[in-house]
């Protein structure tokens, strides 16, 4: 039984005194019943105070993006080692809004994600289609050969109680939701890929929804038998809306 998944992408919103906020609220307004693993990703300067504020609890957190790269010479960029010292315990990798905005390619993903796992993070994984593409029919080819890059370089191990979010890039920030129905599709097709490259390993991994998710979308999204949980944008700025997310997902 995997155990659902909800993350919170706070992107680049917000003050530390926001943040501080914002974090405190999701600490102490998460039900104790909540059995999802939740987790927050504000930007980088505002980890130490998020940090700070979600200590001994069980939220955990997370960053944003990570570089490829170890330690040394790499201005503006931070180390996967550099977040596992501010307290983080996962990091997103392949946001649609890096791969499209910041000229990310599947290789330099594929190098970010196991970069994060050597480090002892957990990336979150993401993938999704153009809208474009979806209307093309080329959902699968796409979701394929984003996951193949990472599977390829990374291998087994590196997916071993992985994660991963499909987010199509029409529904992030457009309020334009997938359906329960295409979302159950594409996840039960990334598992099958995995479970037709690596067996049994498929059945631990956590394929999260992302894409305008709200509290009035999510329990239909989370009751598909292949939702493990939600990667939350705009939703997670509100602490209310995402604590009711996250009581939503189980
Ligand atoms: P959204 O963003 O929930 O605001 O659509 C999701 C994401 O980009 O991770």
């Amino acid at each position: 039984m995997r155990r659902s998944l909800v993350a919170g992408n706070w992107k680049m919103h917000g003050r530390s005194s926001n943040a501080a906020r914002l974090a405190a609220g999701v600490r102490d307004g998460l039900p104790a019943e909540c059995g999802a693993e939740v987790v927050l990703c504000p930007p980088f300067p505002h980890l130490p105070v998020a940090a700070d504020r979600l200590e001994g609890g069980r939220v955990r957190l997370g960053a944003q993006d990570v570089c490829e790269r170890e330690d040394g010479a790499h201005t503006g960029e931070v180390s996967a080692e550099m977040l596992v010292d501010a307290g983080c315990a996962f990091v997103i990798v392949g946001h649609s809004e890096r791969r499209s905005l910041y000229g990310e390619t599947d290789d330099v993903v594929a190098r970010k994600y196991l970069r994060a796992r050597q480090a002892g993070l957990t990336p979150i994984l993401c993938l999704g289609e153009s809208l474009g593409e979806r209307e093309a029919g080329s959902t699968r080819r796409v979701v394929e050969r984003q996951l193949t890059a990472v599977a390829e370089h990374c291998g087994e191990e590196a997916f071993r109680s992985g994660v991963v979010a499909y987010e199509p890039v029409w529904a992030i920030g457009t309020g334009r939701t997938a359906t329960p129905e295409q979302a159950q599709d594409v996840h039960a097709f990334i598992r099958s890929l995995l479970s037709a490259r690596w067996g049994e390993l498929a059945s631990g991994v956590r394929i999260l929804y992302g894409g305008s998710v709200k509290a009035g979308n999510a329990e239909r999204l989370f009751s598909m038998p292949d939702v493990d949980g939600g990667l939350i944008g705009g939703a997670s700025l509100d602490a209310d809306e995402f604590i009711r997310i996250c009581a939503l997902s189980g």
